[in-house]
């Protein structure tokens, strides 16, 4: 009996190494995806590719440490040690830290903007101060879901710097969202995913835990252009412009005929809630309230990089009259009211806007 037993585990082996194989064919990592993509850029040594990677790098850590946040109480919370006995940082500052070290070492950018700096941070190291690229981001999006055990995510969005060379300054990033080289963002959900767009299309990349690699499973999307899901912070309403509140009501009515009423979903992380609706299609609006006058979302690393993302999909941005991607920027945490999202669904609140909130964007 016994000498069967080598050949049929030779078998087995065969059968495993031809499915690994087949699988291993059709799987394609990020970093392949950015090196074929290269091409697309044939003025380009490489920069930008490499950026995109340090990207992905921090991303996994920061992943790695959402997915442990809610071992916060036993492992220790922000501003206590840990058991470990290292300091314990809000997910938030230690996100940011994460991207920022991995831009840094990478050499490729030579300023980034962040949501959680009041100033850009210069990158100062040999390699990166004369560096093309400057890096504007949210490192974490969602923040107040982290505890409670819902979606977050990073937005990031590059630009080409405008001074030639030096330090990296603020005027590199005054620039309008049609100048983005790439932008994307990461959810960290039930699953990670990193999104992205060089202008030529949005890709989506899944990351695949056990060999620790983003594959790509979302290759060139496309959000619908008409859809039934709207997402807005309706605890606000009463502080809408009047556009705004009509549109809602448009949403809540019956007619069989447009698919009405549609459904209301939000989550409250504004990756995740958009990244659901580029997949199925709706509109997200975050328009100026009493409490924010010119809109929450800031310009340059949440409401650009999104809109460009979106547009490429097919979808459209504006602040409630104008595209997003060609609103002047003068200040690095600038806001603006978003429209985000499905093509008709946009212009059609665009047209409740301009309708009965002209004074009011
Ligand atoms: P952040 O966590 O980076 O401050 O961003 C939160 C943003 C966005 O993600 C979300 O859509 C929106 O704020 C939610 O705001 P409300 O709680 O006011 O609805
Ligand atoms: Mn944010
Ligand atoms: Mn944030």
């Amino acid at each position: 009996m016994i000498h069967f037993i080598g050949p049929r585990i030779k078998d087995y082996y065969d059968i495993c190494s031809i499915i690994n194989n087949k699988a291993m064919s059709r799987v394609k990592t990020l970093g392949q995806f950015i090196i074929e993509k290269q091409a697309d850029f044939p003025y380009s040594k490489g920069e930008l590719s490499r950026l995109l990677r340090d990207i992905g790098i921090a991303s996994k850590i920061v992943n790695r440490e959402v997915n442990k946040a809610g071992l916060a109480d036993i492992l220790g919370d922000a501003g206590e040690i840990n058991v470990q006995g290292e300091n314990v940082k809000k997910l938030d500052v230690y996100a940011n830290e994460q991207f920022i070290a991995a831009l840094s070492a990478g050499g490729e950018c030579c300023a980034i903007a962040s949501e959680e700096n009041e100033d850009i941070i210069i990158v100062e190291n040999e390699m990166s101060k004369n560096a093309k690229y400057v890096v504007a981001m949210d490192p974490l999006d969602g923040s107040s879901n982290i505890d409670v055990n819902v979606s977050v995510g990073t937005i990031f969005s590059i630009y080409r710097r405008t001074t030639l060379t030096g330090p990296g300054t603020p005027e590199d990033f005054y620039q309008r969202g049609t100048e983005q080289v790439a932008a994307g963002y990461v959810i960290y959900g039930s699953s990670c995913m990193l999104v992205y767009t060089t202008g030529k299309g949005v890709n989506g990349f899944t990351l695949d835990p056990s060999i620790g690699e983003f594959c790509l499973s979302h290759p060139d999307m496309q959000t619908p252009k008409d859809a039934k899901t709207y997402s807005i912070n309706e605890g606000n309403y009463v502080h809408f412009p009047d556009g705004v509140k009509k549109y809602i009501k448009y949403c809540q009515e019956e007619d069989k005929a447009t698919n009405r009423p549609y459904s209301s979903r939000y989550i409250g992380s504004g990756v995740a809630d958009i990244h659901r609706n580029l997949i199925t299609g709706g509109i997200y609006i975050y328009p100026t309230t009493s409490k924010s006058p010119n809109g929450k979302l800031r310009l340059l690393y949440e409401c650009n990089p999104l809109a460009f993302i979106v547009e490429q999909a097919g979808g459209k941005a504006t602040d409630g009259s104008r595209r997003i991607l060609e609103l002047d920027i003068k200040e690095l945490h600038q806001r603006t009211p978003l429209f985000l999202g499905s093509a008709n669904m946009v212009d059609l609140a665009c047209e409740y806007m301009k309708k009965y909130s002209t004074s009011e964007v």
